[in-house]
């Protein structure tokens, strides 16, 4: 063939809609243009990944990036940095920021000053609460937006829709699918004591226990199904929630953590402290046992790491004065791929999480599959490198990571977006070119 690419992939082990092919992959115009042997085509730039996997690019669906209001922790700069460090080629920004992402001016506002400076790949949610209700439909269609996040109990930040009567009002407007932090605010409240009077973060998931969840879920469930609305229940933290979504309606859609899939209560707490503090929080084995067979069984749809960095020393204010979060964008494809080589799941499982379920659940246009037409982002993978995770290794503003020390097998080697390397052998590569994602008119 004597085509010629901006970009060829040579030799690579493709991980493609039909199974994972030994291929050559050309891309043109940001696009994919041929998948097969492309012989002695000419490449612009090429790169040789013989003996690595060729993913469809990575798309964390849930970030908070803290622009604007929080940028001592983190801005869209160093958040989306850190995500094409880590082999993540997309990612969906929540809107607890400060001013809340909840009307046009804000959200125009965020994306006037994320122009330039992302790495990757982005949407921007836009948050609901009682006062935007009659907007929401609008808010939702704006261009780079993935939708709307509602959270029925409170965590960082201050937005809120406890009650069912402003849930069924935010159900009601729009249709895109809404994503929801699902914890119940009433009992939330009432079992404050809890974690006041233990003053130690061990009790954190007694405070935020499995009931909470699980009576927030079903609530949720009854007011999507009178409203007849595609909702998303963001970081699934417990065994009995995951029994009830066994038979959900096909318009319910669910995601887990790396960290929930990682780690467990009591050991979590006793060696990270509040560092290992996040809402939902993490629970015992037992939960982790049965959110792994969620992902086999193909329950879960999509992984989001909920990367959500705080300051060190903030961390360390006593709990509960402790704020609730992990980083994570950086380290959920090395961790994951860890936990594929341990044979807890497979590669193509982990595929369908991170780029083909996003994809189909949020109707993203041109992401999510390596197939012509497609946009030419890959995370380029290394299954046999081993590393270690350390904190020196975070790009974030944070500067720390719970799985610091942590040794895995498999890791991101480089990052393509739309055709052009953003990150090769752990460092970034020419300037950010990250730009807005698209989505379908139908979702
Ligand atoms: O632990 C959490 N931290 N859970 C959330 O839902 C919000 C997040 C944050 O923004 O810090």
């Amino acid at each position: 063939m004597s085509d010629s690419f901006d970009l060829i992939i040579r030799r690579g082990k493709a991980v493609t809609p039909v199974g994972v092919v030994k291929t050559d992959i050309g891309v043109r115009g940001g696009r994919i243009a041929a998948i097969g042997d492309l012989g002695s085509a000419a490449g612009e730039n090429v790169l040789d990944a013989k003996g690595l996997h060729v993913l469809p690019g990575v798309i964390d669906t849930q970030v908070h990036f803290r622009e604007p209001g929080g940028e001592a922790k983190e801005d869209l700069g160093t958040g989306t940095a850190a995500a094409a460090l880590g082999g993540v080629c997309a990612v969906f920004d929540m809107p607890n920021n400060n001013p809340l992402i909840t009307d046009t001016d804000a959200y125009s506002a965020k994306w006037r000053n994320a122009r330039g400076r992302l790495w990757c790949d982005a949407a921007f949610y836009v948050g609901a609460t009682a006062a935007n209700v009659n907007e929401l439909a609008e808010l939702e269609r704006l261009p780079g937006c993935c939708g709307v996040k509602i959270f029925m109990g409170s965590s960082t930040g201050n937005l809120l829709v406890d009650d069912d009567a402003t849930l069924a009002q935010v159900l009601a407007q729009g249709a895109r699918r809404c994503s929801v932090h699902s914890e119940d605010e009433a009992r939330l409240k009432e079992r404050f004591h809890i974690a006041e009077e233990a003053g130690d973060v061990s009790a954190h998931p007694e405070w935020r226990d499995v009931e909470c969840a699980v009576k927030s879920t079903r609530r949720l469930l009854k007011l999507a199904h009178a409203a007849r609305r595609r909702v998303h229940v963001l970081h699934i933290s417990t065994a009995e929630e995951l029994d009830i979504l066994r038979g959900r309606e096909d318009t319910i859609s669910v995601e887990a953590t790396p960290q929930h899939l990682t780690l467990a209560a009591p050991e979590v707490y006793e060696k990270l402290g509040a560092f290992g503090q996040m809402n939902p929080p993490i629970r015992d084995a037992r939960h982790r046992k049965a959110l792994w067979k969620a992902v086999n069984d193909g329950l879960i749809d999509c992984l989001g790491s909920d990367h959500a960095p705080h300051l060190i020393a903030e961390k360390e204010a006593p709990y509960p004065k402790s704020p609730s979060g992990m980083p994570g964008v950086q380290t959920l494809v090395p961790v994951m791929l860890d936990h594929v080589n341990a044979e807890r799941l497979s590669l193509e499982r982990f595929v369908d999480l991170t780029a083909s379920g996003p994809a189909r659940l949020f109707g993203i246009a041109g992401k999510g599959r390596i197939a012509p037409g497609y946009d030419g982002d890959f995370t380029i993978v290394d299954l046999k490198a081993k590393r270690t995770i350390t904190n020196s290794w975070i790009a974030s503003r944070c500067g720390w990571t719970p799985y610091d020390g942590m040794k895995v097998k498999g890791w991101p080697i480089t990052t393509v977006l739309r055709g052009q390397i953003i990150m090769h052998e752990g460092g970034l590569v020419g300037e950010p070119q990250g730009d807005m994602m698209r989505f379908l008119e139908t979702y």
